[in-house]
């Protein structure tokens, strides 16, 4: 068993690296919807915790004794939402639709599973990473996390604004039907008997959602009564095929006493068992057909939906970089993480920049302070994070503070004797628009009634607008991002350094903007691009003098 599993996701890492050979197509940092996308899919911060471990159940005080798990109802979120789409017309598809009450309330999406998903998963979504995209990666991950493959994961997923057409395929339905409605979603029967034992490697029939096919059960141990569709619900293996095949499976939809609600067993069948035979077979065949199936399964989109490369984890990504003009000096905060990476510390990590005065590496060179270690996809991959704090020993300065004429321009990691520098690109810092340490609040800090977000302009950069940029939500869910402009001033303000001057907005006094967090845009040249930093609020800061 453990030889089995090891050797499964070594064999699906492997085509995984094979197939998307990172070091040729990885992306370039800074890439503001990658970098997102990059970090949900790879850290997996805010979603490992609902798969830890697998079995766990987070909407029922029983948790993983209820019989569910989160894993098998995000996995069963991304099918029902695929499973509109109609390869005819190009509608429906993974648009993160089922999370509209409407498309729940259906007969084919009986259950609460869909309102546990999108309580679950509901902070992963941002304006870069859409509903939809993170519906995708819950799937993923519960794979991943879960003892299966790496699925190749791709973003740019766009929401839905209404329900999607029915078209969930249902256990009373025919084998033809089931054909049919598998081939409207775009796959073949085979691909079917696959796309129906991957998903089943996972969870139950609910007692509650089908108490004719899941009879109430008086177990501890699965006090919601469900009947599991293999021996291992939680976990991604191929004991789903290998108990059908040798007819001692437990799978409701196979064994089940009403015929007509058999629909595993029919479709399980309906190849003669070749397909089963070769996943009961082979581990390995098992979990890579799943890794490519469930890949095309969650790229099911609706036509003219434009996907973005298969995000694969960086090798070396610069996260929450964030400046702040502070005095004469650019405060630079922020982490740099190194991807397959464990704790080690005899290593050295530096940080070398370059400057607009003309300074390279050879003067700006600190050593960095390493600050954490990460795992994500079950403790397969490792990373560490070294922090932008110089490491000068026990009594030095813990923030790297710059000199503010000098800038910074771009930035380049030594490991040891090692650079990494994008093959010679660097990582680019844009240094000429960010926040000033001089924005503050008016009132007293239990009872803020206002504020002014100052921005450090950089002399030269010549913005044609700057903006100060809101997240909320639509009616809908959907991330949106409100742009507020902060006026030109009239006369030049100055700021602590020479080589800037500051643009100020007053917030108005509602204490919905007050407490709001905010980022930088701007438009130079007539490019408009966010700029790195942090969202601040203004009760993070001083009071206003
Ligand atoms: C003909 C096609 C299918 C039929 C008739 C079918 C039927 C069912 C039924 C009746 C349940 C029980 C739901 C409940 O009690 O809440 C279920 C659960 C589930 N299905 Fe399917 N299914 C089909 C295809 C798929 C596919 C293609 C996937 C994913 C790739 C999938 C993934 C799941 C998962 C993960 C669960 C467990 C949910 C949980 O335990 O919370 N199913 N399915
Ligand atoms: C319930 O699960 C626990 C922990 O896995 C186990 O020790 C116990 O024997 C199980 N109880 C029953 C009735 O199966
Ligand atoms: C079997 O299931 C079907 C579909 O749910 C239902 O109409 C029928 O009454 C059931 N038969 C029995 C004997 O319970
Ligand atoms: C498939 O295998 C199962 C389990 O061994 C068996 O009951 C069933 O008759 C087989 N079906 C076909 C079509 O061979
Ligand atoms: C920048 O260059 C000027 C002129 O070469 C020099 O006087 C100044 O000290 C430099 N500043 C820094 C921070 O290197
Ligand atoms: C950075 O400074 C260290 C110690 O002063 C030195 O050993 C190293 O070679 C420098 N690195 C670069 C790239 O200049
Ligand atoms: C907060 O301060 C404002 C302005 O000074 C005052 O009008 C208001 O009553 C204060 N609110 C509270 C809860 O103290």
């Amino acid at each position: 068993m453990e030889t089995h599993s090891s050797s499964i996701y070594l064999s699906s890492l492997l085509l995984l690296l094979s197939s998307l050979s990172p070091s040729v197509d990885a992306y370039t940092w800074p890439s503001p919807q990658l970098d997102a996308l990059e970090q949900v899919r790879w850290e997996q911060i805010g979603l490992t915790a609902f798969l830890q471990p697998c079995n766990t159940f987070s909407f029922d005080p029983q948790r993983a004794r209820s019989g569910r798990s989160n894993a098998a109802d995000w996995i069963r979120t991304a099918y029902h939402d695929m499973a509109t789409f109609n390869i005819g017309d190009g509608t429906g598809g993974l648009d993160g639709s089922i999370r509209f009450e409407e498309e729940q309330a259906r007969a084919e999406n009986v259950g609460d599973g869909f309102k546990n998903t999108f309580s679950a998963i509901g902070g992963t979504s941002n304006r870069y990473v859409s509903i939809a995209d993170a519906v995708a990666v819950a799937a993923v991950l519960s794979f991943s996390n879960c003892g299966g493959p790496e699925i190749p994961f791709r973003g740019g997923r766009v929401d839905a604004i209404e329900p999607n057409a029915p078209g969930v395929p249902e256990p009373q339905d025919s084998l033809d039907s089931h054909i049919s409605s598998f081939a409207r979603q775009g796959f073949t029967k085979e691909e079917m008997i696959g796309l129906v034992a991957c998903g089943h490697s996972f969870g139950s029939v609910q007692h509650a959602s089908f108490p004719n096919i899941a009879p109430e059960v008086d177990d501890p141990n699965n006090t919601q009564s469900n009947a599991h569709f293999d021996t291992t619900p939680a976990t991604f293996d191929n004991n789903i095929a290998t108990e059908y095949m040798t007819g001692t499976t437990v799978n409701p939809l196979v064994v089940g006493l009403n015929e007509t609600t058999n629909s595993d067993k029919r479709i399980f069948g309906s190849d003669g068992n070749v397909t089963m035979r070769s996943f009961a077979d082979s581990p390995e065949v098992f979990a890579s057909t799943c890794a490519h199936l469930m890949a095309r399964m969650i790229d099911t989109v609706p036509a003219g939906t434009k996907l973005t490369e298969v995000v694969t984890p960086l090798p070396v990504k610069p996260s929450n970089l964030d400046l702040l003009l502070v005095g004469d000096k650019i405060q630079l905060d922020g982490q740099v993480r190194f991807w397959n990476m464990i704790e080690d510390s005899s290593r050295r990590v530096r940080l070398l920049w370059d400057d607009h005065n003309g300074s390279n590496s050879a003067s700006n060179n600190a050593t960095l302070r390493f600050s954490r270690v990460g795992t994500s996809s079950g403790g397969r991959n490792r990373f560490a994070f070294y922090s932008f704090s110089p490491d000068t020993g026990s009594t030095g300065p813990t923030i790297m503070a710059l000199d503010a004429v000098a800038g910074i321009t771009n930035m380049r990691f030594a490991v040891d004797s090692k650079i990494e520098d994008q093959g010679g690109l660097g990582f680019p810092v844009m240094d000429d628009i960010m926040f000033a340490s001089t924005s503050c609040y008016r009132g007293t800090r239990t009872n803020v009634t206002g504020g002014r977000i100052d921005i450090a302009v950089r002399n030269d950069a010549n913005p044609t607008r700057i903006y100060l940029e809101r997240s909320g939500r639509d009616s809908t869910g959907r991330p949106t991002i409100q742009e507020i402009d902060v006026p030109i001033p009239k006369i030049t303000v100055p700021s602590g350094s020479s080589a800037y001057s500051i643009w100020s907005y007053e917030l108005p006094t509602d204490s919905a903007s007050i407490f709001a967090s905010y980022n930088i845009g701007a438009e130079v040249g007539g490019v408009k691009s966010p700029r790195s930093g942090f969202r601040r609020s203004i009760d993070q800061l001083e009071a206003c003098v």
